[in-house]
């Protein structure tokens, strides 16, 4: 429910307060200290006097992005269901955002209960229906516009009328994707950053007929859960995929034309300019088929060979060398993960 309801202005910047929650935490995972908090003035909120209503967050895609976002979403006291297409791909987002929530807990920054209380808050589910209880609804499936385009047709037939309909995409025209729904003005990209419960940053992209409440909505949304946000326009790649794919494309043409070795080109960027992982690394974390995908996007979006995917990572996108997700990518990472794959046809 926007803040117009109750005559508020929907707040961007409004201080929350979060069940369960007391004690000092550590900063940087958007866990509230419990202390010095005022009633929620966050945007659905009906009543600030009223006991916080229950904020139901549904994260569509279980992947590295989806899984981590409900576990942020949980560790501030949202309750989430976390949609996938197969049991499999379910469980694999499960284990692993129970495994990142479990080093937070060896590191001392959570809890045994802490962890125990965001995990019992997620709920893996195979049916797209909770979208319809859903204050916000998070898209986090692969980067691919026919496949995006028609889950929004579905979350639009599910989703309730004040629903926020929200894309994590990296790269995809928000516009394109409202445009698959009758509700354009409440849909709006909220991209979080890998992995989520250590990055700060969320760029927020309104499409071109996004409203600027729904925009207020997705930034209280993000800050509720620590975030720092930053707004793009909707173009391809926005500002931060655009700058990180050329840096990383041109990395991997470096390599295919062995000016460097793999391990000199990270060294020479984690030494020579301070960047806390090199861009093959950053490559392998991302998911070289999302990098490809990203860079396809923004080829065909600008019309500029600027962005033109280097071979060497067609190749290995072809090859299912994936990065981490798969166990393999410029760096071998152990045993092999299940690998994701795009499940239901993209409409014509
Ligand atoms: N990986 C990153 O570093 C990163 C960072 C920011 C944004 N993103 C964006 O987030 C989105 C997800 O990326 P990811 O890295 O988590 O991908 P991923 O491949 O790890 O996960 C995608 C998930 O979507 C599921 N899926 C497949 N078909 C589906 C369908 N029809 N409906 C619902 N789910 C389906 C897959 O089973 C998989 O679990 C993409 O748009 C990507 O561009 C990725």
């Amino acid at each position: 429910m926007d803040g117009k309801a109750d005559g508020r202005k929907p707040t961007a910047r409004s201080p929350t307060t979060w069940p369960g929650h007391t004690g000092e935490r550590p900063r940087g995972l958007g866990i509230p200290s419990g202390k010095g908090h005022s009633p929620s003035l966050a945007p659905w909120a009906v009543n600030p006097e009223a006991p916080t209503p229950v904020r139901r967050l549904l994260v569509v895609g279980a992947g590295i992005m989806g899984a981590g976002v409900a576990a942020q979403a949980a560790l501030v006291g949202w309750s989430v269901d976390l949609y996938d297409v197969n049991q499999g791909f379910l469980d694999r987002g499960m284990a692993s955002l129970h495994h990142d929530l479990e080093a937070l807990r060896e590191r001392g920054t959570l809890s045994p209960e802490e962890r125990e209380r965001a995990e019992s808050r997620i709920r893996p589910t195979l049916s797209l229906e909770c979208a319809r209880d859903a204050q916000v609804v998070l898209e986090a499936a692969p980067e691919q516009l026919g496949l995006k385009r028609g889950i929004f047709e579905e979350l639009d037939r599910r989703a309730g009328p004040e629903t926020l309909l929200a894309s994590n995409t990296s790269s995809l025209s928000i516009t394109a994707l409202a445009s698959a729904t009758s509700r354009p003005e409440r849909v709006v990209g909220i991209h979080f950053f890998n992995p989520v419960l250590r990055m700060k940053l969320v760029e927020l992209i309104p499409g071109l007929l996004t409203e600027p409440g729904a925009l207020a909505r997705a930034r209280a949304f993000a800050e509720g859960l620590g975030k720092t946000v930053t707004v793009s326009q909707d173009v391809p790649g926005f500002v931060t995929s655009r700058a990180m794919a050329v840096l990383v494309n041109e990395a991997i043409w470096m390599l295919q034309d062995g000016v460097a070795t793999r391990e000199d080109i990270d060294q020479a960027h984690r030494l020579g300019f301070h960047h806390p992982m090199g861009p093959l690394e950053l490559a392998d974390l991302v998911g070289l088929d999302t990098l490809l995908s990203v860079l396809e996007r923004l080829y065909t979006g600008f019309r500029d060979p600027k962005y033109r995917a280097c071979p060497l990572l067609v190749n290995m996108v072809e090859a299912g060398r994936l990065g981490r997700k798969t166990g393999q990518g410029f760096y071998p990472y152990g045993a092999p993960r299940p690998r994701a794959r795009v499940v239901g046809s993209p409409p014509p």
